[in-house]
């Protein structure tokens, strides 16, 4: 049964473009992990400063074996991709992470 993982990243207020703007540079970056079926970066639409990214895997080990693989250490560096380019402070203020497996739903409807 799949896993969700959810990494809540508390910013700044106005720091969430920013964010979105980090996660768009890295698209693809998890893609090709073995077991990861896919995830969204989810921003509040209320006051909220608690943007979730929800990550599906395949199974726990999966998770586990990316997050502690050089891929997700180079993903999760705040230097920008280039050696010579500055480093930039991270946008998240804190961040936790969230487990969880699905135990009930619904695809919804057709039409
Ligand atoms: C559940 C899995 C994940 C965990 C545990 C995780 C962990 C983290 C942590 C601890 C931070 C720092 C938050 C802070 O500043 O307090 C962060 C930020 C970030 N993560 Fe992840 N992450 C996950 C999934 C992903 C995925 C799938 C991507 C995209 C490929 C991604 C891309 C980023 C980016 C772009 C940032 C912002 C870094 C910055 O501020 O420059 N993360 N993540």
């Amino acid at each position: 049964m799949s896993i969700i993982k959810i990494n809540a990243i508390t910013v700044e207020p106005d720091s969430g473009d920013e964010l979105a703007r980090r996660f768009a540079a890295r698209a693809g970056a998890v893609d090709s992990a073995d077991g990861f079926e896919g995830f969204e970066l989810l921003k509040p639409t209320d006051a909220r400063t608690t943007w979730l990214v929800v990550t599906r895997w395949r199974d726990e080990q999966s998770f586990q074996a990316w997050a502690a693989s050089p891929a997700f250490g180079q993903g999760h560096r705040s230097e920008g991709p280039a050696a010579d380019q500055p480093k930039q402070r991270p946008v998240g203020v804190s961040s936790e992470l969230w487990s969880y497996v699905v135990a009930g739903g619904s695809a919804g409807g057709t039409d």
